[in-house]
């Protein structure tokens, strides 16, 4: 089998595989093409490609020699339409909020994996590429806050007297969560954390950080590991005490998330008025609808003072590593669907296989995207 492997668009850093993945293949007897400068962004040369035995090629030699294509993100216009007719699509497709594609993929008769689709179950993990770019989010985003605040993040004692340490709110602890409290501890910040989902109390407090209960959260076990939508009284209950809490923060780190729909609101225009000039909100939710009121996807802004800045997008700026974990995910998954010869197996026994697919034989074989896209 030939895998190939597309260069990214203008804004994404991340390849797909770097070299050492693509080693790793080679010795699976899988043959890679690799498109011209795809891995520029994150320092992994043609040349690098080449010594691990990819060959470097155009764009359009890459799609029409592969039998499966992989790129980080879902396939421009341009490229969906010179994919041929049975391959196979491996990225990041965003189903849920990308329709159009979708069916274009199933008209087109490909057959697309979504890797952010994966079901979330213990073997799934080492695969769960949602997991390991959330890790470079929740850290980055706290750096980016370390730097725009214009406080210290730590407490210092100093002859020019005690400067207090920054307040930290962070909503949501899941992956992006745990790693911004992680990250904001070690800086010296205060943290304090909500989350609908009672089961990550111990896992904040362990790492440091304050867990703000409020009561009477719908905590789905059936949901594999996801959060659910909860009642109108326990978000009413919950707008206030993180009211609260978001009013006497420097900064806060929104990470809520419920796939597949739009990010909860947490933060109001009017908190955010009482907040004190100078702090900081980063809205990892920012693609999905954000989980603060003003926040614009992708843009940077002020209102009363107050920096909002809007950004899904923070494992392209640290593309060695995002895209290191994200070569391991896609090779751990590849492991299902390859054989020892080297030639492609998809399994539809498979749970994970199966699962992850959006669309084959023509149709959209994924139930809930296909609901949620009509
Ligand atoms: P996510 O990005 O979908 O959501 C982030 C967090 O927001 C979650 O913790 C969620 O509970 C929280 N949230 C949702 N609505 C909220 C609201 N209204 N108010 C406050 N918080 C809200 O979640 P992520 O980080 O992708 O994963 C969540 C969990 O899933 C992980 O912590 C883990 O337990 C599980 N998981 C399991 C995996 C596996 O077994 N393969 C892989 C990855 C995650």
């Amino acid at each position: 089998m030939t895998i190939g492997i597309l260069k990214e668009i203008e804004s994404e850093n991340r390849v797909a595989l770097l070299p050492e993945s693509v080693a790793t293949l080679v010795k699976m007897n899988v043959t890679i093409l690799v498109e011209k400068d795809a891995g520029l962004k994150a320092f992994a040369y043609d040349k690098d490609y080449e010594q691990v035995g990819a060959k470097i090629e155009s764009k359009a030699n890459v799609i029409a020699g592969s039998d499966l294509v992989i790129k980080v993100n879902a396939p421009t216009k341009e490229e969906t339409a010179a994919l041929k007719d049975g391959q196979v699509f491996m990225g990041v497709l965003n189903p849920y909020f990308n329709g159009e594609l979708v069916k274009e993929l199933a008209a087109r008769n490909i057959t697309s994996f979504s890797l952010d689709v994966l079901p979330r179950t213990t073997r799934a993990q080492a695969m769960d590429i949602l997991s390991s770019q959330a890790t470079a989010s929740g850290y980055k985003a706290v750096l980016t806050a370390a730097n725009t605040l214009p406080k210290f993040f730590p407490m210092f004692m100093t002859a020019a007297g005690t400067i207090k340490p920054a307040n930290l709110l962070i909503l949501g602890a899941g992956v992006a969560g745990l790693q911004a409290v992680a990250t904001a501890r070690k800086l010296g910040a205060v943290v304090y954390v909500f989350d609908v989902r009672a089961a990550v109390k111990e896992e904040v407090m362990g790492l440091g950080g304050k867990f703000v209960d409020v009561e009477g959260a719908i905590d789905d076990k059936a949901a594999g590991g996801y959060a659910v939508e909860q009642t109108d009284e326990f978000k009413q209950r919950q707008a206030q005490a993180i009211h609260d809490q978001a009013v006497k923060s420097d900064v806060i780190i929104c990470t809520a998330q419920i796939p597949g729909r739009r990010a909860p609101l947490l933060i109001k225009k009017e908190t955010v008025e009482k907040m004190v000039p100078g702090s900081v909100i980063i809205d990892l939710a920012a693609s999905t609808g954000g989980n603060c009121e003003l926040t614009k996807n992708d843009e940077t802004y002020v209102h009363n003072g107050v920096k909002i800045i809007g950004n899904s997008f923070f494992p392209t700026d640290i593309p060695t590593d995002s895209s290191r974990m994200f070569g391991k995910n896609v090779i751990n998954f590849l492991k299902l669907m390859i054989t020892k010869e080297g030639a492609l197996n998809l399994n539809w026994e498979d749970d994970l296989v199966k699962g992850t697919a959006v669309t084959h034989g023509k149709e959209i074989v994924h139930e809930r995207v296909k609901t949620t896209i009509g």
